[in-house]
C-alpha cells in the first residue's frame, strides 16, 4: 500500500475509534473539577447583556471557542469538515483542520481540506502538521502550499511524541523539532500555533517554545481524549508492555496555569483544551488563564450522533452554561471572566 493510502486509512480509523470507542483517560482528569466559581452575589449585570465575543487571529468570534484540529485526508472526512465548517460559519467560531500530511503525499483528498474554507469563508481557519514531519523533509515551501490550499489564518504544529511512540506505524523522531519550529515562526506568512494532542504542554516546554518565538500555545492537556489510548486500541499487541501510558499526560488545568504564567515574559495567546466538555469547563479554563478554549472529540461525537442539528443543540447548551458562569461570577465580558476568582476545593 502507498504512503498516502496508509495515511488515509489511519485517519479513518482515528475518527471511527473516537466516535465509537471509549478513549477517554481512565484515571486522570482535567483538574478543572478542583475549582469552583467564586460566586458573586452582587454581579451588577443583566443576564441578557453579557458579551461572549473575543478576537482571535484578527477575526471576531462570537464565543471563545475553537473546534480543535481533527480530520481530513480520506473520503469520509469531506462531509465531516464541511459540516464543522458550516457550523463555525453560522456561529462565528474558529476551526482547526486535521493533519494535512496526506495532502503533501497526494492530491487525492485535497477536497476534504479545501471544503472547510469554501463552507466557512469568514472564520479563522487553522492548517495542521506534525512536529515530527518538520524534521522529516517537510519544509517552509510545502507548508505555504498547505496554507494556500485552505486560505489558512495560522498553522498548528502538533507535538505528539507519546502518540508517535504508541502508534503501530508511528515515527517517534523529534530531534531538531524546536529549531524547525523557530525557523517556521520566523519565515511563515501566517502565525504558528503549537499544540499537543491531549497529553499537555507544561510550563517548562512552553518556555522553550516562547524562546523560539512561538506566541500561541494550545495546551491540549490530559483529561479528555487519550491519544495513547486510541493507538493502544489500534495495536494488535495483547498485554501491551506500554499499556500504562494510556493515562500519561499533564492535566489541562495545570497546563493552563503554568503556560499562562509565561505572559510576564512575552505576549502569549493560550488556548485551553483537552477534556473541555461544558461551558462551565470553558469558563474555569478562561478564569485560570486561557484566552479561549478548544474542543475536539465531544463535538465530533455530537455531529456523528445527530448531524449539524445535534451539534448546534450541544453548542446552544454550551453557550448557556458559559453565560451562566459569567453571570454568577459577575463577568460582563470574556476579558472580565479571565479575572474572575476561582476557589480551590479542599
Ligand atoms: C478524531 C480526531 C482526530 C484528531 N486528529 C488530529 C490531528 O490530525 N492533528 C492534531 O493536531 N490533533 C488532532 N486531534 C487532537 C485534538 O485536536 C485535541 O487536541 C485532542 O483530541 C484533545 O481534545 P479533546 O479532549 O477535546 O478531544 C484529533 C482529535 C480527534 C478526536
Amino acid at each position: 500500500m502507498s504512503d498516502d493510502r496508509r495515511t488515509s486509512r489511519r485517519k479513518e480509523e482515528h475518527v471511527q475509534l473516537c466516535t465509537d470507542a471509549d478513549v477517554r483517560f481512565r484515571r486522570k482528569t482535567t483538574g478543572l473539577e478542583r475549582y469552583d466559581f467564586d460566586y458573586v452575589a452582587l454581579p451588577e449585570l443583566n443576564f441578557d447583556q453579557l458579551d461572549t465575543s473575543c478576537e482571535f487571529l484578527g477575526k471576531r468570534l462570537t464565543l471563545p471557542l475553537l473546534i480543535s484540529s481533527m480530520t481530513g485526508g480520506y473520503d469520509g472526512a469531506t462531509a465531516i469538515n464541511a459540516a464543522l465548517a458550516r457550523v463555525c460559519q453560522r456561529r462565528g467560531l474558529a476551526l482547526g483542520i486535521g493533519s494535512m500530511r496526506q495532502a503533501l503525499e497526494s492530491n487525492a483528498h485535497a477536497e476534504s481540506f479545501r471544503i472547510a474554507r469554501r463552507e466557512a469563508p469568514d472564520v479563522p481557519l487553522i492548517a495542521n502538521i506534525g512536529g515530527t514531519q518538520l524534521v522529516q523533509g517537510v519544509g517552509i515551501e510545502q507548508i505555504e502550499r498547505l496554507v494556500a490550499l485552505i486560505g489558512a489564518d495560522a498553522v498548528a504544529v502538533h507535538l505528539n511524541p507519546l502518540q508517535e511512540l504508541l502508534q503501530p506505524e508511528g515515527t517517534p523522531r523529534f530531534r531538531g523539532v524546536l529549531d524547525a519550529i523557530a525557523e517556521l515562526v520566523s519565515n511563515l506568512s501566517v502565525p504558528v500555533i503549537v499544540k499537543e494532542v491531549g497529553a499537555g504542554i507544561s510550563g517548562r516546554v512552553a518556555e522553550r517554545l516562547v524562546e523560539a518565538g512561538v506566541r500561541i500555545v494550545d495546551v491540549a492537556g490530559a483529561g479528555g481524549t487519550s491519544w495513547a489510548g486510541v493507538e493502544l486500541l489500534r495495536s494488535d499487541i495483547a498485554d501491551h508492555p506500554l499499556a500504562e501510558l494510556w493515562d500519561c499526560g499533564i492535566p489541562t488545568a495545570d497546563c493552563i496555569v503554568e503556560v499562562a504564567s509565561l505572559r510576564t515574559r512575552a505576549p502569549l495567546i493560550v488556548i485551553g483544551s483537552g477534556g473541555i466538555v461544558t461551558g462551565f469547563d470553558a469558563a474555569k479554563a478562561i478564569a485560570l488563564g486561557a484566552d479561549l478554549v478548544g474542543i475536539a472529540r465531544p463535538l465530533l461525537q455530537a455531529l456523528q450522533r445527530g448531524g449539524e442539528t445535534e451539534l448546534e443543540r450541544y453548542l446552544d447548551a454550551w453557550e448557556l452554561q458559559l453565560r451562566a458562569a459569567m453571570f454568577v461570577t459577575g463577568s460582563p465580558t470574556i476579558g472580565a471572566l479571565r479575572n474572575a476568582h476561582l476557589r480551590q476545593r479542599s
